[in-house]
């Protein structure tokens, strides 16, 4: 098999997954959750928004001093102000990127900035080759570029790759798109726009349909080289793409060709730090990180995995950092599920005695929602068996 190309990390946990009422963080635990960042292997850290606030601004200040391998990049709309603003947020980065971006569909241009595409193209172009006095790393966002006119985006990209754009940030805004359209629209540039070998095309989805992942993914399998997204999914709205699932997905399907840098193993640890200090829980049955992932509950699932774990996992939950994977113990669980815990506590039971504890136990799973070591030891006792 040919050599994996490599996928490219951007993390904008700190700046679309902050923006989310309730997840603020001051400046410490921001470079606390970036170093954790860069321990992970992402390879680009959105770090804020300078112009947005002084906080914001002084955050970007401070992890550009305390994260050294990875790109440090800055949001800025197409304006001089902003980028000005990035540019000393900036100075202390190793590595330094400019986020820049305008409104590209039509509903943005009229309704948001009561303007015409040509007006919008002449600021883009003119941010870009402003932002070049400072900037060689310039990542440009089509804003709602999920919404947009196939042709106006194709010749905006053109132009902002011409006047020095490296990155082309391909934002479905609105989470409007199905997995067909983005990598459509993704497929549309590579055939469409001539320069485009000279910029790298990323992928920025949100959620609103529950399609993030899947859009990026489509993305990833028509060109793009770079993916964006948020630990545990979070940002405006419904969110953006998990990181954890994008890494995950390409990690379980090789015949994609596609990898990242990524430690996998760190995943869970961030995920509950991050769900911590932003005060944002994870879902249960959240893909990858949630409690429930690496769960069996059900009788037929639990004989299956108890047989072999292949039957019923594909994804090792040792390469996600979790110790094992868990049989949760419940009135749905059988009779394999128990014998195994049993055997575990140390019990081992002819089939008549096990027929004994089993009704006894579903009996009292019945009234208990989860069974635990202690209720098995009990009923153990309880039984004489
Ligand atoms: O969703 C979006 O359009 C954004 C841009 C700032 C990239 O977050
Ligand atoms: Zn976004």
């Amino acid at each position: 098999m040919s050599k994996k190309e490599k996928v490219y990390i951007f993390d904008t946990t700190l700046r679309d997954g902050e923006q989310v009422p309730g997840c603020q963080l001051n400046t410490d635990e921001k470079v606390e959750i970036a170093i954790d960042l860069e321990d992970l292997g992402v390879d680009i850290i959105e770090a804020g928004f300078p112009i947005s606030s002084p906080g914001d601004f002084n955050s970007v200040v401070e992890i550009s001093k305390n994260v050294k391998r990875p790109i440090i990049c800055a949001l800025s709309r197409a304006l001089v102000d902003d980028i000005n603003m990035a540019h000393v947020s900036l100075k202390n980065a190793q590595r330094k990127r400019l986020h820049t971006g305008i409104g590209a569909s039509d509903i943005h241009i009229k309704h948001k900035f009561n303007s015409t595409r040509e007006k919008i193209l002449d600021q883009a172009v003119a941010a870009v080759k402003y932002a070049r006095k400072y900037f060689d790393d310039i990542e440009f966002y089509p804003e709602d570029a999920g919404r947009a006119d196939t042709d106006f985006l194709a010749l905006m990209v053109e132009k902002v790759i011409n006047a020095g754009a490296t990155v082309i940030n391909i934002a479905d805004t609105t989470g409007y798109n199905l997995p067909e359209m983005y990598g459509n629209k993704i497929k549309n540039l590579f055939n469409k726009v001539p320069n485009i070998d000279k910029a790298i095309v990323s992928v920025h989805c949100h959620n609103d349909l529950g399609l993030a992942t899947a859009n990026s993914l489509s993305g990833l399998q028509n060109g793009a080289r770079q993916v964006e997204g948020t630990i545990n999914g979070i940002g405006e709205r419904a969110g953006n793409t998990s990181i954890e699932e994008i890494v995950m997905a390409l990690k379980a399907h090789p015949n994609l060709n596609l990898s990242t840098d990524i430690d996998t193993k760190k995943i869970i640890k961030l995920s509950k730090k991050v769900s911590k200090l932003m005060n944002m829980p994870v879902q249960r049955n959240k893909a990858i990180v949630g409690a429930n992932a690496f769960a069996h509950s059900s009788g037929i699932h639990q004989d299956g995995f108890l047989k072999n774990r292949d039957n019923y996992e594909i994804i090792n939950p040792e390469d996600v950092g979790l110790d094992s994977s868990s049989i949760d113990l419940t009135a749905r669980s059988g009779r394999a599920a128990l014998k195994h815990r049993l055997s575990l506590l140390g019990y081992a039971f002819s089939k008549i005695e096990l027929e004994t504890i089993y009704v006894k136990f579903i009996e009292l799973a019945d009234k208990k929602k989860l069974l635990h070591d202690e209720d098995l030891t009990q009923l153990v006792k309880e039984k004489n068996v």
